[in-house]
């Protein structure tokens, strides 16, 4: 998804009431309270987080937009935090995520081979979503996890030495 031509330091004037319900505006306020006032900024990441898991886990250019202005900062900047970390999806995902780490350890670890076999039993390339909407498979750079590795990460618990095996048992597991 592109924002290039996404104004640079536009800040909408939404109504706020209409953005999120008062319930995630708490939650919201709650990070935002943990920095001085002129900072509020600094509660974008666990906001994106929240609005994220309220909108069945991606957002919307919309939602970033609101994001923006209930911080009250450009739009463009949100869009940057979005795009940059793998947690945020703009796009539709599947009933879950399941992201696979990729980074050296997990690579020496077995990582390569186990998202081979993810393609090839499940039908579903990195960045994809299974047919049945089950999962969407993301291939992420270092879990955190690297002394056992492979790590995967599943909505947002943490499996480590996955084989393939254990693999299909976890998504066996899931609804
Ligand atoms: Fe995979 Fe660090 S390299 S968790």
């Amino acid at each position: 998804m592109s924002f290039r031509n996404a104004p640079l330091a536009v800040i909408h004037d939404v109504d706020k009431d209409t953005l999120f319900t008062p319930e995630i505006r708490a939650e919201i306020d709650r990070h935002v309270a943990k920095y001085p006032p002129e900072w509020k900024q600094s509660a974008v990441m666990p906001a994106l987080t929240l609005v994220q898991d309220h909108n069945g886990g991606w957002l919307s250019r919309e939602l970033m937009d609101q994001v923006a202005a209930y911080l009250d900062m450009p739009e463009v900047s949100v869009y940057e935090v979005a795009t940059f970390y793998g947690m945020y999806d703009l796009e539709p995902v599947g009933r879950h995520k399941v992201c696979v780490c990729n980074s050296i350890s997990c690579m020496l670890g077995g990582s390569e081979e186990l998202m081979q076999h993810i393609e090839h039993k499940y039908n579903v390339a990195p960045g994809e979503t299974t047919a049945d909407g089950k999962f969407t498979f993301k291939e992420f750079e270092c879990l955190g996890a690297c002394r056992h590795a492979p790590a995967v990460m599943v909505d947002k618990t943490y499996h480590e030495c996955v084989t393939p095996e254990s693999f299909d048992k976890l998504i066996k597991k899931l609804d």
